[in-house]
């Protein structure tokens, strides 16, 4: 398929990896950060624009991966008639591309994407095209590029697994930040916990997580639990953090 790429982060730069390893030609990269989309369009072998006025419109598909609160203003007064238009965002609807063109739908890879990453993880794809145009398309397109692919049944559903997925991704690692701040001002080394970080989250592929807990709040070590939270006194985020954490632990029994 010939593909057009608007937006140049991380969505942008990791689907267009995969569009281009499977095969698709990147028509083109618009981004309104001039040197982002030079350097994407580089990588990928096609030219970029920083104006939407300068889109090519001879693409099969249009794939806009920009911030959520971006979606509306970049499609502002854009036409693609005929053309398939989605945007890659969970917690958008796809409707807000309904005056675009009469085929649209949303591209969403349910994954944590970095455009630093120097591997191509497996994606899954949960795709929605709002006819059977768009749908067909996005269902080629999505089984070109990943093992992984569902059909997503409506926004709702894809705003609920975005929830989920926060816990899974974006909380998780904020916690392995706050860790990691703590063992950098605590003078230990972040290293000694990634053997932990990677059992803990590989278990979860045969064990559900609501069956693996361990540690002293589900224990109810009250006594380590009162030592850590006075060695947290010196670092009252993490304290209320761990009180929290250790009451939700205990409730969920
Ligand atoms: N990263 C993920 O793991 C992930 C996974 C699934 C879905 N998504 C979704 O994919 C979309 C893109 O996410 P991302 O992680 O790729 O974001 P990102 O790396 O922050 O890139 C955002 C892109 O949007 C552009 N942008 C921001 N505001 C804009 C505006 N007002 N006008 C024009 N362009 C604007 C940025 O341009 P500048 O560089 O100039 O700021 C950049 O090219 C989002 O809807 C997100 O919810 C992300």
């Amino acid at each position: 398929m010939d593909i057009v790429i608007i937006g140049s982060g991380n969505v942008a730069a990791v689907l267009g990896r995969k569009f281009k390893a499977a095969g698709h030609k990147i028509l083109q990269v618009v981004g309104r950060n001039a040197s982002a989309a030079s350097a994407l369009a580089y990588e990928l072998d096609t030219e970029s624009a920083n104006y939407m006025t300068l889109l090519n419109k001879n693409a099969d598909v249009y794939i806009i991966a920009v911030s959520d609160d971006a979606i509306e203003k970049v499609i502002t007064e854009l036409e693609l008639p005929g053309k398939v238009v989605v945007h890659t965002a969970a917690a958008v609807s796809k409707d807000i591309l309904k005056n675009v063109t009469e085929h649209y739908g949303v591209f969403y890879p349910l994954q944590s994407l970095r455009k630093e990453t120097s591997s191509l993880p497996d994606i899954p794809v949960f795709f929605e095209g709002n006819d059977e145009v768009a749908q067909k398309k996005l269902e080629t397109l999505a089984n070109s590029i990943s093992s992984q692919t569902s059909t997503s049944t409506g926004d709702e559903y894809r705003l609920k697994l975005h929830v989920a997925a926060v816990f899974v991704s974006n909380f998780t690692n904020h916690l392995y930040a706050l860790a990691e701040s703590y063992c950098k001002k605590e003078g230990l080394d972040f290293r000694h916990l990634l053997p932990l970080i990677e059992e803990t989250a590989l278990r979860t592929r045969t064990t559900l997580p609501s069956q693996s807990q361990t540690g002293p709040a589900i224990r109810h070590d009250t006594e380590t639990i009162e030592k850590h939270l006075e060695l947290l006194k010196e670092h009252p985020r993490l304290k209320n953090i761990y009180t929290l954490l250790t009451e939700s632990i205990q409730q969920s029994i």
